[in-house]
Formats: C-alpha cells, sequence, structure tokens
C-alpha cells in the first residue's frame, strides 16, 4: 500500500513534481513541516525550513548563508563525478549573479541596477497599460481565451522586450514563442534536482539558443546605440569597468527569465484563486482600486516562487538544530507565507489584508530587482482584467500544475 503523504513528507520532504498530492496543493506539506519539524532534515541531503522567522533569518543573513561553491552545489545533486561545466546551461547559470556571493555579486548587481532603474520602471506605466489593452483587444470578441498562453506569458515577455527595446523586426511572434520556451528549458535547470538526460540535454540546447539571440541584440545595440535597457547595459561602469559581453548575455537571459514564468504564473494563480474565492473577485470588479493590494496577496497566498536555497558558510544554530559548514538549505518562501505566527488566518484569502510583508520576493543582498516591476504588471494586469471582464468566468475545476518550485497552471480556460 502506498505511504500516507504526511507520514512521507515528515520522513524525507523533496519537491518532487512527481508527487501528485505535493503538485495538487503543497500547502498541507508546508504546514505539517512547519508545525511538527520547521528545521527539517530531508533524506535528498539538505535542510527544509518552513517558519517565516527561521527563513527570513537565512535569506538576511549574508554572513552565515550565501551560495557558495557552485560547482560542488551541482555535484551534491548529480554526484561527485558530474562534469558540472561541460553542460551549457549549468556554465550560464553559474555565472548569473543570483548564485553568487559578494563581491563578484555586488558588482554585477550594482552594474543592472544602475541600469535597470527605479525611474525606467516606473516610466513603463502607460506602456504596460497599453500592451495589456492591446492583448485584451485581440481575444474580447471571441468571448474566451486560454489565459496563460493568451494573456499571462505575453504580458511580462512584452513588457521586458519593449524594455530591452526588441521590436518585431528583432523578434516576432513565433521567435518570441521560442524565446519563451526556451526560458521554460533552460530555467529547469534552478530546480534543486538532478534532471534527467532528456531534460538536461534541453536545456543545454536552449540556453546555447538564448545566448545567441541576446548576443545578437547586443551587437546591434553596439552599433547603433537605443534609448533602451540593453544599450543601458552596455553602458553601465563600474570605475572603468563595465560588463563583459558574456556578462552582458547572461545578465539579459535572467532578467528576460527571471521576470517571464514568476510574473505570468502571479497573474494566473491570482485569477485561479480570486475565483476560488468569488466574493474576492467582485470586491476587486467593485473597486479596481484594490488591485495592487490584490496582488500583493497573491503573491502571499499563491506564491509562483515556493522556494529558494542558500548554502550554510558556516556552522549555524537554527531552531535547535546546527546547519553544519557547506550544507545545503532550502527556505520555503511558500512555507513561511501562511505562518500563522505572523499572519493572522494565514490560509484566508483577503485582497485588503494589510500587516507583516510576505517574503515571494526574497530578501537581503538577493532581493529581486523586478519586484517592482512584476508589482506593476500585477497591479495593472488585474485592474484592468476586473474593469474589461467584470463577468469572466474561471474553470476552476482541477488545475494542471506544472511543478512545485515554479507554481503555475499549464492552462487556464476563462470566458466571459
Ligand atoms: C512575481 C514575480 C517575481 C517573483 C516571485 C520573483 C522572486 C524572486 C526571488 C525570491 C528572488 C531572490 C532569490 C534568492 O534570494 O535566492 C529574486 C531575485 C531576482 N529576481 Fe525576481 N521575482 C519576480 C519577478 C522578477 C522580474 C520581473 C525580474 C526582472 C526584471 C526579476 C529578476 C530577478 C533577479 C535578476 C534576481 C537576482 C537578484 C540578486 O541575486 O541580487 N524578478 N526574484
Amino acid at each position: 500500500m502506498a505511504e500516507a503523504a504526511p507520514e512521507r513528507w515528515l520522513r524525507d520532504f523533496a519537491m518532487d513534481p512527481n508527487d501528485p498530492e505535493l503538485l495538487a496543493d503543497p500547502y498541507p506539506a508546508f504546514a505539517l513541516l512547519r508545525e511538527q519539524d520547521p528545521v527539517h532534515w530531508s533524506g535528498h541531503g539538505y535542510w527544509v525550513v518552513t517558519r517565516y522567522d527561521d527563513v527570513r533569518a537565512i535569506v538576511m543573513d549574508r554572513q552565515n548563508f550565501g551560495q557558495g561553491d557552485f560547482e560542488r552545489n551541482i555535484r551534491l545533486l548529480y554526484g561527485e563525478d558530474f562534469d558540472v561545466f561541460a553542460h551549457p546551461a549549468y556554465r550560464w547559470l553559474a555565472d548569473v549573479f543570483v548564485f553568487q556571493d559578494p563581491p563578484k555579486h555586488t558588482r554585477l548587481r550594482g552594474l543592472v541596477t544602475q541600469a535597470l532603474t527605479a525611474r525606467r520602471v516606473q516610466s513603463m506605466r502607460p506602456r504596460i497599460q497599453e500592451i495589456t489593452d492591446r492583448l485584451l483587444d485581440k481575444v474580447i470578441a471571441g468571448g474566451r481565451m486560454e489565459f496563460i498562453h493568451d494573456f499571462a506569458y505575453k504580458l511580462p515577455t512584452a513588457v521586458m522586450c519593449d524594455m530591452l527595446g526588441i521590436d518585431a523586426d528583432e523578434a516576432d511572434d513565433d521567435l518570441l514563442a521560442a524565446l519563451n520556451k526556451a526560458i521554460q528549458d533552460s530555467f529547469l535547470v534552478l530546480e534543486m534536482r538532478p534532471l534527467p538526460a532528456d531534460e538536461l540535454k534541453l536545456a543545454n540546447d536552449q540556453i546555447l539558443f538564448l545566448e545567441r539571440f541576446f548576443k545578437a541584440v547586443f551587437d546591434r545595440r553596439r552599433r547603433e546605440p537605443r534609448d533602451d535597457l540593453a544599450t543601458a547595459l552596455l553602458n553601465a561602469r563600474d570605475g572603468g569597468s563595465g560588463l563583459s559581453e558574456w556578462e552582458m548575455t547572461t545578465v539579459a537571459i535572467a532578467l528576460f527569465g527571471a521576470g517571464f514564468e514568476t510574473t505570468a504564473h502571479m497573474l494566473g494563480n491570482g485569477l485561479l484563486t480570486l475565483h476560488r474565492h468569488p466574493e474576492q473577485w467582485q470586491r476587486l470588479v467593485d473597486d479596481p482600486a484594490l488591485a495592487a493590494s490584490a496582488a500583493e496577496e497573491i503573491l502571499r497566498f499563491e506564491s509562483s516562487l515556493t522556494m529558494t536555497y542558500r548554502t550554510a558558510f558556516a556552522d549555524t544554530l537554527l531552531g535547535g538544530h546546527r546547519i553544519a559548514a557547506g550544507q545545503r538549505v532550502m527556505a520555503m518562501l511558500g512555507a513561511a507565507n501562511r505562518d500563522p505566527r505572523v499572519f493572522a488566518d494565514p490560509d484566508v484569502f483577503d485582497i485588503t489584508r494589510d500587516g507583516p510583508r510576505h517574503l515571494t520576493f526574497g530578501g537581503g543582498i538577493h532581493f529581486c530587482v523586478g519586484a517592482e516591476l512584476a508589482r506593476i504588471e500585477g497591479a495593472i494586469g488585474l485592474a484592468t482584467l476586473a474593469r474589461r471582464l467584470p463577468k469572466m468566468r474561471v474553470d476552476a475545476r482541477a488545475p494542471h500544475w506544472r511543478g512545485v518550485h515554479f507554481r503555475g497552471l499549464i492552462e487556464l480556460q476563462i470566458g466571459w
């Protein structure tokens, strides 16, 4: 007889996308660990941390926790003989600044935030509204759409292309769809699990495709500078030095990718959750000005990214357990966001909720550089949907989730 889920989760928890109960709803597992074994040693060789204060302490504590040795971290998943840097997808990932520690991280993040300024992000508001309206104009007469592909994926992609100055001449609809698929296939290397050979090969091929595309964009901007983020990245300087060609390509893929599925699934998870709580959807329809606060509650309640991870730099005590130097720790953002020690009635979805901040964008030196952009896209997207499609019906039966680390829907049919 199959082992009951709770026992399985308490014995050796893994973010296993093949666990049907976890995939359908990870929150019972998160609650069980948080209440019964909040600093859990998983049989898979890492700690799983689920309480808000512990998760926050880990992401804020740059003294004792960081990224550590990338090659070693990946070998912990695949075994000692694994040739990490023979794989283009891991070669790329090693150089993305989210996986680096100071001083490398500080320099790269500084150069990126010089280009991705608050002013540049705020100035996108009218464009984000235009893009949102254009996407709805295309489908509104049809009375229905598959929300994930017809809207949720297209909005952050179009916004990031707009910021990078990539227009229809540089990427038509087919190329954009191919770029999105390449991001999905290659970002699997971010998940803390060994990928089967076919998934790893696909991730490698797709990262090479993305590298070729972005290198060509930067070559063109070097010849013909424009007022866009791609040109701003070319011009960013730290003392005398700027981003190398490889760093620029790496960063562009990271920006394009990090803001794509996470933002798309914030919208998809949002519509599903709003329609599982019809009174909350009605509140939003009655007052679309609640959209920013609704986006915040969606990020807390049904986050599109449920975890991040760190390596302990030194032996550290956490929740009465000794985390040994070199050990890996999964910081479960999605579990922390429902911690009753911090949030009143954490399993209640309330778009007017006020109070402590969720941890969905992380914290400390790696705090999400795209948080403000994602918030604006969430607020404009939800307000516009509530205003233009107030009678929306969402098919919320048996949703098909794509993963537990990146939590989002494979499709979502809506009508109006
Ligand atoms: C709902 C949408 C989003 C979510 C849930 C999200 C979540 C996160 C989280 C949790 C981190 C911290 C990771 C860690 O501490 O290990 C992070 C970092 C990052 N995010 Fe986001 N993100 C979102 C949107 C975006 C967007 C739109 C962009 C790009 C414009 C972006 C770019 C980045 C980058 C580059 C980092 C690395 C920062 C660093 O290491 O210093 N993200 N994000």
